[in-house]
């Protein structure tokens, strides 16, 4: 194990600021410090605050991984950074302090996409290769179904959000409903007392029609306004059915169509990563649907679904080990880095 890289990975795309240590495929250290507290008054996350506390927080995250690790500075072999997608301001705090110490300690550095990340983490909680794999990628940014055919560089586009994320929704809808920010975990706990059948509401892009011209894209905005309608014309509704049936809708999309896309790609695993998959309903509904279909189901442990240091230290971990060049020095964080770009 100890001639395995030692890769240090830093996020700081939104709202955490996020380190993580791995040595090869194991997780050594994974310390996040959140600024969500600060944003929730705004109900959404505010781009200078956000960076405002990368700046206070990066050291310390830094240090404490370090020493959660029990390693040094120099024991490292290798520094991996999101390099993009994500707020610009965020980014280049992440992006800046990572290429300073690739520099300083004069190791490979790797800027890498927060995407492919997400999808990457899965390495450190399962054992087998992750390709060829389908990829139901949902956080509170995106919405996309990836073919992963190499997620140190061949990673396809199937499908994306034609509105709204997944998480979004949650947060949107949970915001209207008075459950606070972020949205998604409070939803997802309301929804445990709920009757996810009592309410029927729509399912975005699923149509006969939709099968044929946009199979793999995702729609949550009829669902959303839908949502909104029944809570004004229903003054006594049950706070937890609405919850329940607006997680079964969007739940039960997400995997008709990740399971479509397995099916017309011949592709039998299947990933779910990103925020929402910390969702305990897509989580077990999943788990169901892949046993009918035999499919193999991977999704990473529920902590490291959201926003961590450690997906980017995976996916860097894995670049090494597959020996991709690194990174210039210099690379431009990219606020609107597409999802097929793993690393810049
Ligand atoms: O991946 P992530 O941490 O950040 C982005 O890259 O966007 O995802 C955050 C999103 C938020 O919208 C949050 O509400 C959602 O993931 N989320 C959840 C749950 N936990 C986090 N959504 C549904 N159920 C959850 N348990
Ligand atoms: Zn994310």
């Amino acid at each position: 194990m100890s001639n395995q890289p030692l890769v240090l990975g830093i996020e700081t795309s939104c709202d955490e600021t996020a380190v993580g240590i791995v040595r090869g495929r194991t997780l050594l250290a994974n310390v996040i410090a959140s600024s969500v507290e600060e944003h929730a008054r705004f109900g959404g996350v505010v781009p200078e605050i956000a960076s405002r506390a990368h700046l206070e927080s990066l050291v310390p995250v830094l240090q404490s991984a370090l020493e959660q690790a029990n390693v040094s500075l120099r024991d490292l072999d290798a520094i991996a950074v999101t390099g993009g997608p994500g707020l610009i301001g965020a980014l280049l705090v992440g992006v800046a302090s990572a290429s300073g110490l690739a520099i300083g300690l004069d190791k490979p550095f790797y800027a890498v996409n927060h995407l492919a990340a997400h999808v990457s983490v899965d390495l450190l909680t399962h054992s087998l290769p992750i390709e060829p794999a389908i990829a139901l990628l949902v956080s509170g940014g995106h919405s996309s179904l990836l073919q992963v055919n190499d997620i140190t560089q061949d990673v396809i586009k199937l499908g994306e959000s034609m509105d709204d994320a997944a998480g979004e929704a949650f947060d949107k809808i949970a915001r209207v409903m008075g459950l606070g920010f972020p949205g998604g975990p409070a939803l997802d706990h309301e929804s445990l007392t709920g009757n996810p059948n009592a309410i029927d509401f729509p399912r975005g892009l699923t149509q006969s029609s939709d099968w044929l011209s946009r199979p793999f894209d995702f729609s949550f905005s009829g669902l959303k306004t839908a949502v909104a309608r029944y809570l004004e014309s229903t003054p006594n509704y049950k706070r937890a059915d609405v919850a329940a049936s607006f997680q079964e809708s969007i739940v039960d999309v997400l995997l008709l169509k990740a399971l479509a896309a397995c099916k017309k790609t011949g592709i039998d695993t299947l990933v779910i990563a990103g925020g929402v998959a910390a969702n305990s309903r897509l989580r077990s509904l999943a788990q169901q649907r892949c046993e009918v279909a035999k499919l193999r189901l991977r999704i990473p442990a529920s902590g490291l679904c959201t926003d961590n240091g450690a997906m980017v230290a995976a996916l860097g971990s894995a670049m090494a080990a597959a020996g991709r060049a690194p990174s210039k020095i210099d690379v431009a964080a990219t606020s609107n880095l597409p999802v097929t770009t793993v690393q810049i």
